[in-house]
């Protein structure tokens, strides 16, 4: 009987455990007011409580129609597999997964890219403002509602793209796949109280708030930074046995020929081996070829037993010129 009782227990307690997991809305990280003018405290209230919660509280009813072993639990996987769920679930995952973003990328505090982020929007688009062209061009030229995103695609290269309704770059059917790492809301629900019909101001606008931290981050996560070995090896080589030389310059010169050698050693194999496309310029092959040059002019200070001074000014004249391949090389 005992047994039947706890049985009876257990399975009353099991339920709310095995019963569809609910989705809730995290706090917005900042007050209603926060990103003043900018986008004004009325809006940011009805969009966080109205908007943003509908499309929660649609999610969970929608998905409250289908078994809970038979759906997707995170919500970055019900996007991947989009096609299976009906319009409902569309709509309001996408809905919920975007505004969740959107808040996270927005911020009332000013910054700007990180560097890393930074070269890679000069690398792909020329500069800053070249993206902000393209992304607003973007939003502009979305008809009706959608979103506009700077997305890290399946090459690892930044894009522009827009997507309609609550789609997103994450769905598994989007013609363009990719992880936003910046996005703008173009409903007019985002904008109509405080710039009408005018989506041109409230884009332009909206540069002022933007969470470049976060986006930054997103950008890092989405694509690693290489390390020098992995960039360049050969010139990884070269740095690392400048580098024992130079710790032992001011210690122990008897080691310096055996040193001397390896770094002009060193020097053969990445002056012999291609500059890596990223790299290459005029600049750079001078700038390897005098490397060469002065590794050899080193090297052979060193077998003359020239005076510590000279070794020392050529010592520092190398490492003044990895420097600059390496702040060319890092950005
Ligand atoms: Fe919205």
């Amino acid at each position: 009987m005992n047994y039947l009782k706890l049985g009876l227990l257990a399975f009353i307690f099991s339920i709310p455990f095995t019963s569809f997991a609910q989705f809730v809305q995290k706090p917005l990280p900042y007050a209603f007011n926060a990103l003043e003018p900018y986008i004004d405290a009325t809006t940011m209230e009805i969009h966080y409580t109205k908007h943003h919660a509908g499309y929660v509280k649609n999610l969970n009813a929608a998905l409250a129609n289908i078994p809970n072993d038979g759906r997707d639990q995170k919500i970055t996987d019900i996007l991947k597999n989009i096609a299976k769920y009906d319009g409902a679930v569309r709509n309001n995952a996408g809905g919920h997964y975007n505004h969740e973003f959107f808040w996270s990328i927005l911020s009332p505090k000013s910054n700007k890219p990180s560097d890393y982020l930074m070269s890679a929007i000069n690398k792909q688009f020329g500069s800053l403002d070249s993206l902000k062209g393209l992304l607003n061009k973007a939003a502009l030229g979305r008809f009706g509602s959608g979103w506009a995103w700077v997305i890290v695609n399946p090459q690892l290269k930044l894009e522009v793209i827009s997507t309609p309704l609550q789609d997103n770059p994450l769905m598994g059917d989007a013609p363009k796949k990719g992880t936003p790492i910046l996005g703008i809301d173009v409903w007019e629900h985002a904008y109509y109280l405080k710039y009408q019909n005018k989506r041109g101001d409230y884009l332009a606008a909206i540069w002022n708030v933007f969470n470049w931290d976060e986006i930054s981050r997103l950008y890092e996560a989405n694509v690693p930074k290489l390390t020098l070995d992995q960039k360049w090896s050969s010139l990884a080589n070269y740095s690392a046995s400048l580098d024992k030389i130079k710790e032992l310059s001011a210690k122990d010169p008897k080691q310096m020929i055996f040193h001397t050698s390896k770094l002009t050693d060193a020097a053969k194999e990445l002056t012999k081996s291609p500059i890596p496309a990223d790299y290459a310029s005029n600049a750079m092959t001078k700038n390897i070829g005098d490397l060469g040059n002065l590794s050899t002019n080193l090297d052979q200070l060193i077998r003359k037993k020239a005076k510590s001074k000279l070794i020392n000014n050529a010592i520092a004249q190398i490492n003044d010129l990895v420097k600059n391949i390496l702040s060319t090389v890092n950005n």
